[in-house]
């Protein structure tokens, strides 16, 4: 009896594999296929760990680049839109129009708008670096969280994915800086609750499909060792 169930499960399994073969795939365009590296190089700046982040982020907000404002018809909320409608060069930053725009010397046309926060430096080199390196769509997948201090392993994250909307009056809670988070995350409350999206919470970065584990394990590791200062 036991040798025929596991003998029916083969053939269904085997049926599945080739029902599911069978389906039409689309040709994916080569230049648009996501690629995941094991390791991290420090050497390359991958789109999906930092670059969507800095843009959803800084940009993507209502009212601005996300899908419904489309503000001039720039959408910044994910890789096909960023490359086609920020006019994106790939190998060339230089030529790429969304670099234009955040290293533009005029104040009416430097983007993020002044008041409504502002990329750092080291955002803008990543940015022109990525898109000197080929604009892909990669990601790495290596992650240590054994760093979860403030300074190390949860500001970071929270610089990248949150400080961009949360430093305007628009999203409430600002992160900016330590002494600002007390009342938000002492009792690990509405922060995690968002970015788990738990306890009826919108989940947070908005407009993302969420942190990863890694980044949710580095910053619950510090949650637990009470949210220090470190
Ligand atoms: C693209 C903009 C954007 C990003 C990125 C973003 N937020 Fe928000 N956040 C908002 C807005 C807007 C609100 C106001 C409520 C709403 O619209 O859902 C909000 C609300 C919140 C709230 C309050 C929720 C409530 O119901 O009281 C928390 C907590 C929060 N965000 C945490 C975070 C954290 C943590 C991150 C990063 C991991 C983050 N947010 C990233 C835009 C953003």
């Amino acid at each position: 009896m036991k040798i025929n169930v596991a003998f029916a499960a083969t053939i269904i399994t085997a049926l599945g594999i080739f029902m599911a073969c069978k389906h039409d795939v689309p040709i994916p365009d080569p230049s648009n296929d996501p690629t995941v590296s094991e390791n991290c190089s420090p050497d390359t700046v991958y789109f999906q760990n930092t670059i969507l982040p800095i843009l959803v982020s800084n940009c993507a907000m209502s009212g601005c680049h996300d899908a419904g404002s489309a503000s001039e018809g720039i959408v910044l909320t994910d890789y096909v839109q960023i490359i086609s409608t920020g006019s994106i060069a790939p190998g060339n930053a230089g030529n790429s129009d969304l670099v234009d725009a955040i290293t533009e010397d005029n104040p009416d046309k430097i983007m993020p708008p002044p008041g409504n926060g502002s990329l750092t430096s080291a955002e803008i080199n990543m940015i022109q670096q990525w898109i000197n390196q080929g604009a892909k769509n990669n990601s790495c997948a290596s992650c240590d969280t054994s760093v979860y201090t403030f300074s190390a392993g949860v500001w970071p994250i929270v610089e990248s994915n949150c400080q961009g909307c949360h430093t305007t009056a628009n999203a409430g809670n600002n992160y900016h800086q330590y002494n600002t988070w007390n009342d938000v995350v002492s009792d690990s409350s509405a922060f995690w609750n968002s970015i788990m999206q738990i306890n009826g919470m919108n989940l947070m970065p908005k407009n993302t499909s969420g942190l990863n584990d890694c980044q949710k394990t580095i910053i619950r590791k510090w949650l637990d060792a009470g949210a220090p200062n470190n």
